[in-house]
């Protein structure tokens, strides 16, 4: 099935629900007889009283009069009173402010108890929280024992071993540092349950979603939360449980559902940024990112024009920054070591000075690799020995760890994420699959285009927006993968594009083509060039005549990289080849590239001395799957590292040469 259908329950469901038209009149009418002659007009209680309205026009409110308009025609309903009117100024940012102030807190807990009183408006704030239904389906369970803490602590130690164990190398070694609960710390911990079956069967709303229940125990928790910061209080919310295990633990009826367990207490500070943040643990995501006008995608905040993801990104597309790429290149010259005898570690170490504005720079972990996997109509060409269906094959071997990136990924301490921007079948839903298909695969490119120009950019969004998902959970590298049978020969027709060479230089044996079968698909990247005679100064249009959805989705993620700042080690032929569109796109962009290694595609050189860069690691591989990539890794961070804690001559007191 194609990325975009929908299914509405079964058709039979469907049909039965359809709306007579006949029967649908009569409903109608018979509604508008039973409805009140005068719906709008406010019943004398409610009418506003004058002072109100005259508040409103004043403040340009929506009771405000437009005095241009004249008076309004006899025949007009008589105009609504003002709206009810929200909080004064102070009021509203009073509530803003504890809003903003909120953290969650696991650090600097005080031992003094809490007041029965403040605790008790702190629940009571919680009570009033909404609730499918109005179900209140939350209970609190108070628990101040030492001897249940301690039961409890030691269910959440278990579930962090388990947690730590899971993580790549370096994300484990970041979490070593983190705090992730107070259980012991505070004087109170309150368990905040949900009871699904609370308003018997007919609970109205939580028919069609039973997850309302423990929504409406989350807002219970929020508005707790709030009202604790207000009291000066510290909340800190722990997760890392197996849920029936702390049910079972804390003796609680077996049909209740733990929705939170509160750590809280009186506190030393309350930090302005979220504790994560500032362990580099994640960062804040804007406000833009998120708000879409109308329809998905479609980004804008209110009362701002719609943007476009591809635009927004291109803007905060920036050069490497001088005054930290100098500093880099002066203390380079004053470390411990002959000048220049780090070779082409000391470039890199500028570049990522240039990136971060900051000298020295920091070191690029933790890191993820991104594998964007699709398939390619010109596989039915016989240009790859392999089926298409190895393709998505692949995906589920990298999802259950068995590939050789995998490996890779654990020995450099990476983390590995696929994205499906254009695999031709339906995958099952995995931890660390990103579903975001924009098509099954493209088509034949020998014939037509390989997809539409829209398809390309929705493409290139894939991977802007992966690079921002990537970043914005606190990766500081992000590495380029891709898979996808047949992928080389698209590659080889993009390299060729953008470099000008002939299809003979840049197309390689992929996967394993005997030397008929390279011939084959030499005169198959000729055959489409001719035929589309792609102009290179239209990226979209070459990508959407020859491209393929993995290659647009790593330019889109390169282009993603450059805006944030974050450099993006490339792997082989098919990265060279989406680095080549997004400099088509955005030639500051290859500011951002660090060129893993050397790939045996004859394409990739090609690609490699057009977008002027050195490929750290040469090993032959022809591998793809972002292999290269990971084994340039530990480069990249030994050369930020060595900026960093290298000692000068001066500190070191050794004498230099001069
Ligand atoms: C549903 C939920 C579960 C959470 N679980 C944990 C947890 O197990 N351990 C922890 O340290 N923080 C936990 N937190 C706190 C978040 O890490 C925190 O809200 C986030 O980093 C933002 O920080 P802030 O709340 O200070 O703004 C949880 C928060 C929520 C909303």
């Amino acid at each position: 099935s194609s990325a975009s259908t929908c299914t509405a329950g079964s058709g039979a469901a469907a049909e039965a629900v359809a709306p007579d038209p006949a029967v649908q009149v009569e409903a109608d009418e018979s509604v508008a007889a039973d409805e009140p002659v005068a719906a709008d007009e406010p019943a004398a209680d409610d009418a506003p009283r004058a002072d109100e309205a005259a508040e409103a026009t004043e403040a340009g409110g929506p009771g405000a009069v437009d005095e241009g308009a004249g008076a309004p025609a006899a025949e007009e309903p008589a105009p609504r009173g003002p709206a009810a009117p929200g909080y004064d100024e102070a009021e509203r940012e009073a509530v803003h402010r504890l809003m903003r102030d909120r953290r969650d807190i696991r650090n600097g807990f005080r031992p003094d108890p809490i007041p029965h009183e403040v605790l008790l408006r702190v629940l009571e704030a919680a009570h009033t929280a909404p609730s499918v239904g109005h179900s209140q389906p939350w209970d609190f369970v108070i628990i101040r024992s030492e001897e249940t803490r301690t039961r409890v602590h030691e269910l959440a130690q278990r579930q962090r071993e388990v947690y730590a164990q899971s993580l790549p190398r370096a994300r484990a070694k970041q979490f070593r540092e983190l705090k992730i609960e107070a259980i012991l710390d505070t004087p109170v911990n309150i368990v905040v349950t949900a009871d699904p079956t609370r308003g018997g069967r007919h609970t109205l709303g939580r028919h069609t979603q039973p997850q309302m229940a423990p929504y409406s125990s989350a807002l219970a928790v929020e508005n707790l939360w709030l009202a604790a910061r207000a009291e000066g209080l510290g909340v800190g919310w722990v997760s890392f449980f197996d849920e029936r295990e702390l049910v079972c633990s804390l003796d609680l009826p077996d049909h209740l559902e733990v929705v939170a367990y509160l750590c809280v207490g009186y506190v030393d500070e309350f930090p302005e940024e979220p504790e994560l943040a500032r362990a580099g643990w994640s960062k804040r995501r804007p406000l833009s990112w998120v708000v879409h006008e109308e329809s998905y995608g479609r980004r804008a905040l209110p009362g701002a024009e719609p943007h476009d993801l591809l635009a927004e990104t291109l803007a905060e597309i920036r050069p490497l920054d001088a005054r930290a790429l100098g500093e880099a290149w002066e203390r380079q010259k004053r470390m411990t070591k002959p000048a220049g005898a780090l070779g082409a570690l000391e470039i890199l170490a500028a570049q990522l000075c240039g990136l971060s504005r900051t000298c020295p720079p920091p070191v690029p972990e933790p890191a993820a690799v991104a594998i964007f996997a699709g398939d390619h109509g010109v596989h039915a060409r016989g240009v790859s020995p392999w089926p298409r269906e190895v393709t998505a094959q692949m995906v589920q071997n990298f999802l259950a760890g068995g590939a050789v990136c995998n490996a890779f990924a654990t020995q450099v301490g990476a983390e590995v994420c696929v994205v499906d921007v254009g695999v031709a079948a339906d995958l099952p839903p995995g931890d660390g699959l990103l579903p975001r298909k924009v098509r099954p695969g493209t088509d034949d490119f020998t014939v037509g285009p390989a997809m539409t120009r829209e398809e390309a950019v929705r493409a290139l969004e894939v991977g802007i927006e992966t690079a921002r998902d990537l970043v914005s959970a606190g990766n500081r590298a992000l590495l380029t993968g891709e898979m996808g049978i047949a992928n080389t020969t698209v590659a080889a027709a993009l390299t060729a594009v953008w470099t000008g060479a002939d299809p003979a230089e840049v197309t390689g044996r992929g996967t394993g083509v005997d030397d008929a079968g390279h011939a084959h698909k030499v005169d198959v990247v000729r055959r489409a060039l001719e035929f589309h005679r792609p102009d290179p100064t239209d990226p979209l249009g070459v990508v959407a005549a020859v491209g393929g959805l993995e290659h647009a989705a790593l330019a889109g993620f390169i282009l993603g990289g450059a805006s944030l700042r974050v450099p993006v080690i490339l792997d082989g032929v098919s990265a060279g080849a989406a680095a080549l569109i997004a400099r088509a796109i955005a030639p500051e962009a290859v500011s951002v590239c660090v060129a893993g290694h050397r790939s045996a595609e004859p394409g990739h050189m090609a690609a490699l001395a057009a977008l002027g860069l050195r490929p750290l690691v040469d090993l032959d591989l022809r591998l793809g799957e972002g292999t290269g990539a990971l084994l340039a890794l530990p480069v990249v961070q030994s050369a930020a590292r060595a900026l960093r804690e290298v000692a000068t001559f001066d500190a070191a007191g050794i004498t230099d040469k001069n």
